[in-house]
């Protein structure tokens, strides 16, 4: 598999500065500066590829499936679910008015995926109410972004999606850490998951070509009806 060759090298630390900061550079930012550097790396393309294969799998999505991102930033991930996935299924909630820019006049356009007509709303409350109220997710996931928000607004997003993720097989998958939950304690997190209708199933580990790491997806399901 594919990872950074020089670790320690300057393109290395441009690449990690840029991905952690909230506001995502532009694809073509990033592709600027790596084509400026002489080390042979991968791009957030390709790492958002293994995000999609690493959560298609366990999640059962299809085409035909319908995918609410928190948090899609300039679409590193989004990207490859907006082409895989068929017109208007790929929902996204984002705060970041730059990161949209990017997204609508730069990322989908240059990739040809306007046509896949996603829907991509400004927002940082939590608020759902733009998607419509009869749509019902099969995934749902928020990549390195649930770390960045206080708890007590994951827990009030978490409420609100219960509702809207599809009983049983549906799946919400946050990658990184879930701090919301264990800060609480392991037995307070699950009585509250259990008020919300939801149990955690488990966690997954993906190579995180990006952040040089292992990476870790936690998978819930809605387990009401
Ligand atoms: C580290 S970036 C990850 C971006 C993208 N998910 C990815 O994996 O490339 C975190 C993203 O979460 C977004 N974000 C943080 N808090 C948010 C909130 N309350 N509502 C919506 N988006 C939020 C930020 O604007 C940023 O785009």
């Amino acid at each position: 598999m594919n990872r950074f060759s020089f670790p320690g090298s300057k393109a290395y630390h441009i690449m990690k500065d840029l991905t952690q900061t909230t506001t995502q550079p532009s694809h073509a930012l990033v592709s600027f500066l790596l084509r400026s550097t002489t080390a042979t790396m991968v791009s957030p393309g390709q790492v958002g590829e293994t995000c999609l294969s690493s959560l298609l799998t366990p999640s059962h999505v299809t085409p035909d499936s319908r995918v609410l991102e928190i948090g899609c930033g300039t679409l590193r991930v989004g990207l490859h679910f907006i082409r895989y996935l068929n017109p208007e299924h790929y929902h996204c909630l984002e705060r970041d008015e730059l990161s949209l820019m990017a997204a609508f006049r730069y990322e989908l356009p240059s990739q040809g995926l306007l046509y896949k007509r996603p829907l991509i709303v400004k927002g940082e409350d939590m608020d759902f109410n733009m998607f419509g109220s009869g749509v019902v997710y099969d995934l749902i996931y928020a990549s390195a972004v649930f770390l960045h928000m206080p708890d007590k607004l994951v827990w009030v997003g978490l409420e609100r999606l219960a509702s809207k993720l599809k009983p049983y097989d549906g799946r919400i998958f946050v990658s990184h850490n879930i701090k919301f939950c264990s800060r609480l304690g392991g037995e307070e997190c699950t009585k509250r998951l259990t008020s919300l209708g939801l149990e955690f199933i488990g966690k997954h580990t993906h190579d995180s070509l990006l952040f040089n790491h292992y990476e870790l997806w936690f998978e819930f399901r809605r387990s009401k009806a």
